[in-house]
């Protein structure tokens, strides 16, 4: 894994950011100590494949671990008793078959088509997602990942200061509204109230920063509804233009690792009578990654711009 002088072989996936490591087994980062170097590597490349890996759910598991509390969006979900199960990002039923078009999950993942970072709805958001590829199409399906880093540092000036030192609203029904109003009402798009986070993110380890925005954001204070929905679509057109995007086509045992505080990410079709299947795992951010300095606070008080909040299907005005 290591070359002669201990460092870790590696070799950009892009010009700006992201590394492809090579020859190096995850299953044996077993320890505080050995995940330093990737650990390290996190923070400067903000995203890491690794190729041919054979990732068990438990070493999975234990890798996640080592980033932070392993996150848990189904708790609630689960009868007493029942363990955490790593999720899937799959289009496959119980039985193995494909699921049809039509069927409420699969609109559920195309909303993973929309430009986002995971998780940025939940009290404590997302640091990291660990995606292994277990089946994958012939064809598309590839997964993207844009720095936001990147991005930011080379925006221009009139658009930076249009967000810069704002706040930014997030809703996980938001992201889904924008594929089915009918998907957005179901239940599990409202357990959490609104988040409030800071437009940007810099990470603690190296000051630099990133913009914080998400297909789940919907509000940029001082902007109603209208005029955020503009400027969030302005930026994440300026965040994915190609130079800053990264596309992941996948291969069985490939292993991708990247930094929801400086990278946004999106699926990308595949011809749907085929299966696809992901495991994800995600750990929450904490505070020493950064996230006191995003926090202005849970979005519980009523935003400034009369919004409408929509509840279990049914509709405060
Ligand atoms: C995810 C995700 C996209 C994909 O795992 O959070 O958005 O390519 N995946 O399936
Ligand atoms: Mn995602």
């Amino acid at each position: 894994m290591l070359d002669a002088t201990g460092t870790l072989r590696t070799t950009a996936l892009t010009e700006l950011f992201g590394v492809e490591v090579q020859d190096y087994d995850l299953s044996e980062v077993t320890t505080e100590e050995n995940f330093r170097q990737l650990r390290d590597l996190f923070e400067e490349h903000s995203a890491l494949l690794f190729r041919n890996q054979s990732l068990t759910d438990e070493a999975h598991m234990r890798l996640a671990g080592l980033f932070g509390p392993i996150e848990d969006r189904k708790a609630d979900e689960r009868k007493p008793g029942e363990a955490f199960t790593v999720p899937d990002v799959s289009n496959l039923q119980e039985d193995g078959t494909v699921r049809a078009e039509t069927d409420p999950h699969m609109l559920d993942l195309r909303s993973n088509f929309l430009w986002h970072c995971d998780s940025t709805f939940m009290p404590v958001p997302a640091l990291v997602n660990i995606l292994a590829a277990r089946i994958v199409p012939s064809e598309g399906g590839a997964t993207e990942l844009a720095s936001t880093r990147a991005a930011w540092a080379e925006m221009p000036r009139d658009l930076k200061a249009k967000v810069e030192g704002r706040g930014i609203r997030h809703r996980y029904s938001h992201s889904r509204k924008a594929i089915s109003e009918e998907l957005s009402r179901l239940p599990r798009f409202h357990k959490w109230p609104d988040q409030h986070w800071k437009s940007v993110w810099t990470n603690p380890a190296n000051g630099r920063e990133a913009l914080y925005i998400a297909s789940h954001a919907y509000l940029v204070d001082g902007y109603d509804e209208l005029e955020s929905a503009t400027l969030l679509s302005e930026l994440t057109a300026f965040c994915t233009r190609p130079r800053y995007v990264y596309s992941h086509r996948w291969q069985v045992g490939d292993v991708l690792i990247w930094d929801q505080r400086a990278v946004m990410h999106r699926g990308t079709p595949w011809p749907s009578e085929q299966p696809r299947r992901l495991s994800s795992i995600c750990c929450s951010a904490r505070e020493s990654d950064g996230l006191s300095g995003i926090r202005i606070g849970p979005a519980d008080d009523r935003p400034l711009h009369g919004t409408k909040r929509i509840e279990k299907g049914r509709i405060d005005p």
